[in-house]
């Protein structure tokens, strides 16, 4: 079985607003819809968990399509972090799920999510032994600002040769996943994706080209930007 799990229990710091920026709307649609539709329009996955705040009371004003309708469920068990939310996510699937079972965590603030870029990760990985990431070659030059607490400003300049920026879905086993989770959590080494639990177990996740278009909504501006590409401007 194929699952998707939708971590969406933040608040948006960064983004602002009156609203938790999954629920902020994209031409006029909450952003958690877009990645819930991208899930139901791909045959292979037959069920899509969000993870929501305890007290979450915007979930049940999303429309859905109602295939999406059908596929999806909420798992009222989000933590203090994005790492726990997961976590927590799959622990309340530990009755349903198989430890073999593939498990798509998505982030909700990448709206830019398709059925094509799905159907490319499950292509590269379902006959992994592993796994891996949506990921993309870093194409800016990066620089290392200095530690002095001033205005930034350039420390050196950082080679960018074989460094990649991790996107999500990132795809993993159901077992696997959740006993580095739980590792990791427990050895007090928050993480901020899946692959890097899978990584401190010493497995190597693949890299698979995502898309720029998939970026993660994080600041005001970006939600400007992500309405230009769905308008196709
Ligand atoms: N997330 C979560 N539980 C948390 C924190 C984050 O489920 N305690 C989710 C967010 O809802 C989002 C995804 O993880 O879909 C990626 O996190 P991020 O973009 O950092 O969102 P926020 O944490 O909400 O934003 P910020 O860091 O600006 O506060
Ligand atoms: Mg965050």
């Amino acid at each position: 079985m194929i699952v998707a799990l939708i971590p969406a229990a933040g608040v948006g710091t960064r983004i602002g607003g009156d609203l938790p920026k999954q629920y902020q709307l994209l031409a006029g649609r909450p952003l958690l819809a877009y990645s819930i539709e991208a899930f139901a329009a791909s045959a292979e996955i037959s069920a899509i968990y969000v993870v929501v705040a305890p007290a979450d009371q915007s979930f049940g004003g999303v429309a859905l399509s109602a295939r999406a309708e059908a596929l999806t469920r909420t798992l009222p068990v989000g933590g203090a972090s994005r790492h726990e939310s997961v976590l927590n996510g799959l622990e309340a699937l530990a009755k349903e799920l198989d430890p073999a079972d593939w498990v798509l965590v998505h982030d909700a603030a990448r709206p830019g999510l398709t059925a094509a870029l799905v159907a490319r990760l499950l292509a590269a990985l379902l006959q992994d032994p592993v796994g891996g990431l949506l990921a993309l070659p870093v194409a800016d030059t990066l620089k290392a600002e200095r530690a002095d607490g001033k205005a930034a400003t350039v420390s050196h300049t950082v080679d960018r040769a074989g460094l990649w920026q991790a996107q999500t879905p990132q795809m993993f086993r159901f077992g696997l996943l959740r006993e580095a989770l739980a590792g990791a959590l427990k050895a007090n080494r928050p993480v901020t994706d899946e692959a890097s639990a899978i990584e401190a177990l010493g497995f190597a996740p693949r890299l698979v080209r995502g898309s720029p278009s998939n970026f993660k909504v994080t600041y005001p501006e970006d939600l400007e930007l992500a309405e230009k590409l769905l308008k196709g401007q």
